[in-house]
Order: structure tokens, then sequence, then C-alpha cells
């Protein structure tokens, strides 16, 4: 069985610092699977598809490519907004579930496993993944983090509005009736508020070769 990493949790909680990490450290080809639905949004708004149009986006969904998922503008207020509202729908879920499996299940030559990151990747797409985490952190820390990558991508922000934009979106995430964001239960919970990067990808290294030596 190909060896499957999982990582999910809320916005700025370091995912994806764990997840680049954890990907150099075993070799592991890494889906960021937030970029599918960050695509899927930035695509409908371009296309003037409004965002409760469930078909169309679903649509969108089904012609995927992974050049879509390399556009530079996916990281923006509008992406963040969208990206949120279009993973509410069944049909979007559904068109995106094969691609994600596949993609788990076949690392690309060269690599050694698979590592995803998201909010449904431990529940719904590889609930036999080898390892899971839940990566979280308080709210306000996660909306500080936040600013600072915006700010020193040149993006203009103030912390109130980074705060209101992510407690939004972490209701509608873990609120939907569509795999909401929640913990696998058989993940180790790693709250990054007061860790550094260093010190996450240890204890998720330390947990790993645990779950390795177990088997
Ligand atoms: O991880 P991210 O911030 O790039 O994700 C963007 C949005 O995509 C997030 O608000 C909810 C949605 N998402 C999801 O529903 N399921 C995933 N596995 C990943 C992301």
């Amino acid at each position: 069985m190909t060896f499957v990493i999982t990582i999910d949790g809320p916005a700025g909680a370091g995912k994806g610092t764990l997840a680049r990490a954890l990907s150099h450290h075993y070799d592991l080809a890494l889906l960021d699977t937030g970029l599918l639905y960050r695509s899927i949004g930035v695509q409908a708004l371009e296309a003037g598809i409004p965002l409760d149009d469930e078909t169309q986006l679903s649509r969108i969904a089904h012609t995927l490519a992974p050049k879509d998922l390399m556009r530079p503008d996916l990281r923006t207020h509008e992406a963040n907004d969208a990206s949120s509202k279009v993973a509410v729908f069944h049909k979007v879920r559904e068109a995106l579930l094969n691609f994600q499996r596949e993609f788990a299940k076949n690392p690309p030559a060269g690599f050694q496993g698979t590592i995803l990151d998201g909010r449904d990747t431990g529940t719904v797409i590889c609930p036999d993944a080898t390892v899971k985490f839940f990566v979280t952190a308080q709210v306000e820390i996660r909306a500080e983090r936040r600013l600072k990558e915006l700010q020193a991508r040149g993006i203009k922000s103030i912390y109130s509005s980074v705060l209101q934009d992510m407690i939004e979106r972490d209701l509608r995430d873990s609120q939907r009736s569509e795999a909401p964001l929640r913990s696998p239960e058989d993940a180790l919970t790693l709250d990054t508020s007061t860790l550094t990067p260093e010190e996450v990808l240890k204890k998720a290294i330390a947990f790993i070769e645990m779950r390795r030596s177990a088997k």
C-alpha cells in the first residue's frame, strides 16, 4: 500500500508549511487540495458564473487540469472567499474525489508516497491514510500569520478584515453538510499557536516514526 500522509485543519494553521517540510523529508509528492477549490472559484468569477450555481461549478470541477492549479491569482482575498463558497456543494466535491484519490494512490516516479493537505483529506478522501494530522491554532494567531504573509507579498491588508474573513471561512468550512472540516479520529492534533515550524515538524516526524514502527 502507498505511504500516504493527510493533513487537515483550518486556514492559516500551518498545514502547508508542515506539508512542504514533510514532503522534502520523506520524498513525498504533495497535493494542496485547497488549490482545487481556489481554482474553481477563480474560474467561476472570471466566467461570471454565480458562486451558488452547483451545476455550472461542477462542470468546471470536471474539466480541472493541473495547469489550473498553477495560476498566480489563487491566493487573493476574492479567491479565499470564492473557494470556501464553491466547496460547500456535493457535485463539486464529488467531481474532485477521483482526482485526489488517484493522486494519493499513485505517486509520480521517484517519490516514496504522497501527502495531501486540506479539510477532508483524512476523513473523506483517504480514510485509510498511513498517518493523519489535524493542524490547528487560535484564530487570532492564524489571522496574524495570514496578514504577514499577505504583506510579504505586497498585498495591502488590515488585521481586522483578515480576522473577519478567517472567522467566516472557518464557519463555512466546518458547518457545511458536505465533508465539513473535522479532526479524523485517528489523527494527531498539533496546535501550532505557540510552536515554531521546526517544532511542529519534529513532533510530526516523531509521530510518523512511531506509527511506522508499530506496523
Ligand atoms: O486550504 P485553503 O485555504 O487553500 O482552502 C481553500 C478553501 O477550499 C477552504 O476555505 C475550503 C476549501 N477546501 C475544502 O473544502 N476541502 C479541502 N480538502 C481543501 C479546501
